[in-house]
C-alpha cells in the first residue's frame, strides 16, 4: 500500500487539471507484482478528460496486455476522498479480481477502504456478450 500511495502522489503532481483544478493520482498493483500509475488529464473538450484511475489501467495494458489488477489506490484532496468514479469502476470491472481492495486517500491522510465488488455490484461484464444458444 504505500509503494502504491508513493507512486499515486507522484503522479497526482504531474495531473493536467487546468479546467476542475482537482489533482488525482492512482496507482495499481498487478497479480505478478509490477505497479502502474496515472493522473487525470483534462481536455478543453471536457469530454475528452481521462481520469487516473483509468491512465494507470491503459499504461498497464499497453505494457503488458490484459492484465489482473490486484490493488487500487486513487489520491485527491476530497473531503472524504474520492472513490473511482462510475466510468473508471466500469473499466476497472474488466481488470480487477473481485476481492480487490480499492483505497482512497487524501492530503490529509484520511484513508476509506472498499472491495472493488462492493463499488460495483452487478455491472456489465464481458459474460453478457457470451451468445446463448
Ligand atoms: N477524476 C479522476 O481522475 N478520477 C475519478 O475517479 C473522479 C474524477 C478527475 C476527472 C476530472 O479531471 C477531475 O477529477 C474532476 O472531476
Amino acid at each position: 500500500m504505500t509503494d502504491l500511495l508513493q507512486l499515486a502522489r507522484a503522479a497526482q503532481a504531474n495531473a493536467h487539471a487546468p479546467y476542475s483544478g482537482f489533482r488525482v493520482g492512482a496507482a495499481i498493483r498487478l497479480q505478478g507484482g509490477e505497479t502502474f500509475a496515472g493522473c487525470n488529464v483534462e481536455n478543453a473538450s471536457y469530454g475528452a478528460t481521462i481520469c487516473a484511475e483509468r491512465g494507470a489501467i491503459m499504461s498497464a495494458v499497453a505494457a503488458l496486455g490484459t492484465v489482473s489488477v490486484v490493488e487500487v489506490v486513487v489520491v485527491s484532496e476530497g473531503n472524504p476522498p474520492w472513490p473511482p468514479c462510475g466510468m473508471c469502476r466500469q473499466v476497472l470491472s474488466e481488470f480487477c479480481v473481485p476481492d480487490c481492495p480499492v483505497h482512497a486517500v487524501n492530503g490529509e491522510g484520511v484513508h476509506l477502504t472498499w472491495r472493488f465488488d462492493q463499488l460495483l455490484p452487478s455491472g456489465f461484464t464481458p459474460e453478457y456478450l457470451i451468445e446463448s444458444p
